[in-house]
């Protein structure tokens, strides 16, 4: 038994849907359900008596200790968190509260639960926190990418509370002795992410003839990886990694912004022949820029890759085909995302008009 954070958000749902696809040991599923998560994800697994559901916060301490004694997992997985970098700007409390007084909180109630184990029971566990790339800060064009060195240098409230946090897993392992291990990893798309990262909106937003904002030039450079290969680096590191270390994932897939939603535009073209766009590239927009936008990220796996014998199976332009199929295929899923609270997000960020006002080039 296992015990995952967040899986009803996008990495946690497609984390559960693999690992019980493959394997016979059952996932204890803790989630609070924020705007980020959706049972709707897992509706594959709706008779699977593998999947447990637990609604509820990695702050609570009761309850997590509770599971705790009750399942008796043999590993607890982080993947709960505030993750959009834009809300954190807007709204940076929660981003404190859920990343970095959470996984505190998370962390107790694990160290009390794992010091009342014996013998392998208590060898064997593993506590696996699952982390972002963009708690290194932003590199140059010609720096070189990060490696687990790099030092920590976040720009976003976002990425700073997950600093804090990956520091705070780090000092129960120093202080405690705990075994944790944690994941650097660089940005993810797939099934079943919400439409408000760069490539889902994008997607989401060409098949309904709006507009695709790019913030500022559009130059900025992310590090893509399809999640699938994020989940099978995770079983990998929680299956082999050395307790205290900490391992970079990451696609060897640099690409601008621009360069990624002109290859959205483009498979669309190919895939989805449409009424009502002529030319999808068209709908592309200049928009303002992010405030202290990181200019470029990148990764160097080359760790997780020698002494895990890890490599990513997806190329940017497989895993981007893959993943315009899956929004076509799953329309009903990008409706039913599609509630107020979504619609007030899009409205309060990129303003009433940005169909109306902004010039298409
Ligand atoms: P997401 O926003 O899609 O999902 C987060 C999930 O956590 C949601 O289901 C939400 O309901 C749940 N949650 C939030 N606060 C909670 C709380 N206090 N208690 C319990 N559950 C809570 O995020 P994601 O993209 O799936 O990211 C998962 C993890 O991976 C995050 O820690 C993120 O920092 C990290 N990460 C994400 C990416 C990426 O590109 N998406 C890249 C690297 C690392
Ligand atoms: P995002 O998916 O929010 O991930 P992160 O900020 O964590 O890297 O954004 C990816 C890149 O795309 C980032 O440089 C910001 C940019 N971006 C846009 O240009 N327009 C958008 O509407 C969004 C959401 C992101």
């Amino acid at each position: 038994m296992i015990l995952v954070t967040g899986g009803a958000g996008f990495i946690g749902s497609n984390f559960i849907l693999e690992w019980l696809a493959q394997l016979d040991e059952a996932v204890v599923n803790l989630d609070k359900l924020t705007y980020a998560g959706n049972l709707q994800n897992l509706a594959l697994l709706s008779d699977n008596a593998y999947h447990i559901f637990v609604r509820g916060d990695i702050g609570d301490n009761e309850l997590v200790s509770k599971l705790l004694i009750q399942y008796q997992p043999r590993a607890v997985i982080n993947l709960a968190a505030e993750s959009h970098v834009d809300r954190s700007i807007s709204g940076p409390g929660a981003f404190i509260h859920t990343n970095i007084v959470g996984t505190f909180q998370l962390l107790e109630a694990v160290n009390t639960y794992w010091q009342s184990l014996h013998g392998t029971q208590k060898g064997d566990f593993r506590f696996l926190h699952v982390s972002t790339d963009e708690v290194y800060g932003s590199l140059n064009q010609h720096e070189a990418a990060f490696t687990e060195k790099h030092r920590y240098q976040p720009s976003s409230p976002y990425s700073a509370s997950k600093a804090g946090s990956d520091h705070l897993v780090n000092a129960y392992h120093r202080t405690h002795g705990l075994p944790t291990l944690i994941t650097n990893c660089s940005n993810n798309y797939g099934p079943y992410q919400f439409p408000e990262k760069l490539i889902p909106l994008m997607i989401v937003n060409a098949l309904s003839g709006k507009s695709l904002p790019i913030y500022g030039d559009g130059m900025q450079i992310r590090d893509w990886l399809h999640v699938s290969d994020h989940c099978t680096a995770l079983r990998r590191v929680l299956e082999a990694g050395k307790p205290g270390e900490t391992y970079n994932i990451g696609g060897r897939n640099e690409k601008t912004n621009i360069e990624v939603v002109q290859t959205i535009c483009a498979l669309l073209q190919k895939l989805h022949e449409s009424d009502k766009v002529s030319d999808y590239s068209k709908l592309i927009t200049f928009v303002k820029d992010r405030p202290g936008h990181d200019r470029r990220y990148a990764i160097d796996a080359r760790k997780i890759e020698c002494e895990l014998d890890w490599e990513p199976t997806e190329t940017f332009e497989s895993g981007v085909r893959k993943t315009i199929g899956w929004y076509l295929d799953n329309l009903n899923w990008v409706t039913d995302i599609q509630t107020g609270e979504y619609r007030q997000w899009i409205e309060q960020h990129y303003g009433p008009d940005i169909d109306e006002n902004i010039t298409v080039r």
